[in-house]
């Protein structure tokens, strides 16, 4: 059975120092936690910090983008050996920031992906609509369009190892979420489309979370549908007591 994985992410938020104050805030509110993953997206600049202090724990850590080249004259970027290097076991890619301010497409994302997977690093890749697809009708093509394109060329073993995330880009960071009902209509769609793409038994195993204003008080209705399984929260995952509430829930389900 798939597993319920909530990871924060903290986009471009907290220090070093500040991450590790904050898991060791968190390891112990969560301490008990054992059915669902947690996970946490620092900036690249708190990765070491982040990791050393969530060893042992239940804590598992995750960068929020990379280069897909092993090394090279890429100035300013980083790399999948970098990131293995230092522990970290997530990546997120093709978050709709980086769509929209840094221009990334599907391919470039795929490529991504490929690379994460080739060195062990597990991939949640981000898909979703903006607010215009949704209301002209197109939420279905767009959705396609990143989750197949995002997957290209990746095999069903490696499903295994690949988190999706569905976030509404008019949801995310707007305090408004996608209803429930809303949310598993997309989910169950993303299901069908692994389900095409790789047979039952693939799809029925792959973690699809949420992500869009997901909160204390909305993370259990969300994540209690059939399709949500667990959550890519932001804002919410910036304070270790409410970011506990929404792996809690997660875990109680
Ligand atoms: P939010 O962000 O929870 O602040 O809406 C979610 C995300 O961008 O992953």
């Amino acid at each position: 059975m798939r597993r319920v994985i909530v990871a924060g992410n903290w986009k471009m938020n907290k220090t070093a120092k500040e991450a590790a104050k904050f898991i060791s805030e968190l390891k112990p509110l969560v301490a008990d936690v054992k059915k669902t993953g947690i996970v946490i997206g620092t900036p690249f600049t708190a990765l070491e910090s982040a990791v050393k202090e969530a060893a042992g724990s239940n804590v598992k850590i995750a960068a929020q983008n990379m280069n897909p080249n092993d090394n090279g004259a890429y100035t300013g970027e980083i790399s999948p050996l970098m990131l293995k290097d230092l522990g970290v076991e997530y990546v997120i890619l093709g978050h709709s920031e980086r769509r929209e301010y840094y221009g990334e497409t599907d391919k470039f994302i795929n490529e991504k992906v490929k690379a994460a997977l080739k060195h062990g690093l597990k991939p949640i890749l981000c898909v979703g609509e903006k607010l215009e697809e949704r209301e002209n009708g197109t939420t279905e093509k767009v959705v396609k369009e990143q989750t197949v394109g995002g997957l290209e060329g990746i095999s069903a073993a490696d499903m295994a190892n690949v988190v999706i995330a569905y976030e509404p880009v008019w949801a995310i960071g707007t305090g408004k979420t996608a209803s429930p009902a809303q949310a598993q209509e997309v989910h169950a769609f993303i299901r069908k489309l692994l389900t095409d793409l790789y047979g039952a038994e693939v799809a029925e195993n792959v973690t699809v979370q949420y992500g869009g204003s997901m909160k204390a008080d909305n993370a259990f209705e969300l994540i209690s549908q059939k399709d949500i399984d667990g959550g890519l929260v932001g804002g919410a995952s910036l304070e270790a007591g409410s970011f506990a509430e929404i792996i809690k829930a997660g875990d109680s389900i």
